[in-house]
């Protein structure tokens, strides 16, 4: 199995991508770490806990981090994911609590103790890891690879005109991460921002046939009702009644590069200012720069065949 730590900001397709995760025999979960992004760090902590213990995996260490980005004020996004994170669905109590470890430790002391196994992959705004590698300089290489969903290059963006969430949240989180990682030989993080994770939607028949394959159990009714508020809110902003669920998307590549491609190595960089463009990603697409790349973007992606896995992982998991 592929070791992996997730840092989220649970978040809809956050809890999408931990269910992923935890459903998978190819996954093994070292830990999940917490960020404030989609909403405070108090619900987003408690949202993966309880979500965790859904999928039966109650006993994965948790520890919270960032309650609020680097340098700015923490602004949360109830319309988009509810007013606790999780659209209109409910969870008891987590019975599990917290570590006693911070995010950035449980990153850190985790990476020191295999050095070279651990996937990083971040799923919020890029605080803790930001954190986690001005505490450990040598992370990036202490790291199999750090994944990072964010940013967006050729699609517009889904907080500003340009620019994507997880960047905008913490835009200067994501500059230093993407100034310290992919250095000196260290491996390229891999960087799935809007042009890939858009190229998936789930759609109201996904939502049918995990009924009709699963049946009426608490984890499809998690499903129905956390997504349920996301297809509202993209039939309001974008169009089609539906969601793009970016976080899932990018567990399912870890676990199967296969489903990327058009991969291209980039020196990439984070807009710092700006009313629409704090958080804006930019590539040195000719080279001009000087700067060698420091992220490798992937274009293609193959969205259906990740819907359906991921329906098959969530149907298999119910069963459980
Ligand atoms: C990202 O923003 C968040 O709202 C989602 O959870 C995802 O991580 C997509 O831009
Ligand atoms: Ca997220």
């Amino acid at each position: 199995p592929v070791p992996l730590i997730l840092d989220v900001d649970t978040g809809i397709d956050d809890s999408l991508a931990l269910l992923f995760a935890a459903a998978s025999a190819d996954a093994e979960l070292v830990g999940v770490t917490t960020a404030a992004g989609n909403v405070e760090l108090e619900h987003v902590t408690r949202n993966t806990l309880a979500v965790l213990e859904l999928a039966g995996r109650g006993e994965v260490e948790v520890a919270a981090g960032a309650a609020a980005p680097l340098c700015r004020p923490l602004t949360p996004t109830p319309e988009t994911h509810g007013p606790e994170g999780i659209g209109r669905a409910t969870l008891p109590a987590p019975a599990a609590r917290q570590s006693d470890r911070c995010a950035a430790q449980l990153i850190v002391e985790q990476a020191r103790a295999r050095p070279g196994e651990l996937t990083l992959v971040a799923l919020g705004p890029l605080t803790n890891v930001a954190t986690a590698v001005l505490w450990e300089p040598e992370l990036p290489t202490l790291l199999k690879r750090l994944v990072i969903m964010g940013g967006t290059f050729r699609e517009a963006g889904n907080t500003t005109p340009v620019t994507e969430w997880n960047m905008t949240v913490d835009p200067e989180a994501a500059a230093c991460v993407l100034r310290r990682f992919g250095r000196d030989g260290a491996p390229l993080p891999l960087l799935m921002g809007l042009d890939v994770t858009q190229k998936a939607a789930i759609l109201p028949h996904h939502l049918a046939e995990l009924r009709e394959r699963a049946g009426d159990v608490p984890l499809v009714r998690f499903v129905e009702d956390s997504l349920g508020f996301y297809f509202d809110f993209h039939e309001r902003y974008d169009g089609f009644r539906g969601a793009h669920v970016h976080d899932p998307f990018v567990v399912g590549c870890v676990l199967d590069p296969a489903l990327l491609s058009e991969h291209v190595a980039l020196h990439v960089g984070v807009e710092l200012g700006g009313e629409q463009t704090a958080g804006q990603t930019f590539a040195d697409w000719k080279g001009n720069g000087g700067e060698p790349p420091n992220a490798e973007v992937p274009f293609g992606g193959e969205g259906e065949r990740y819907i359906a896995r991921l329906l098959d992982r969530l149907v298999e998991l119910a069963a459980r």
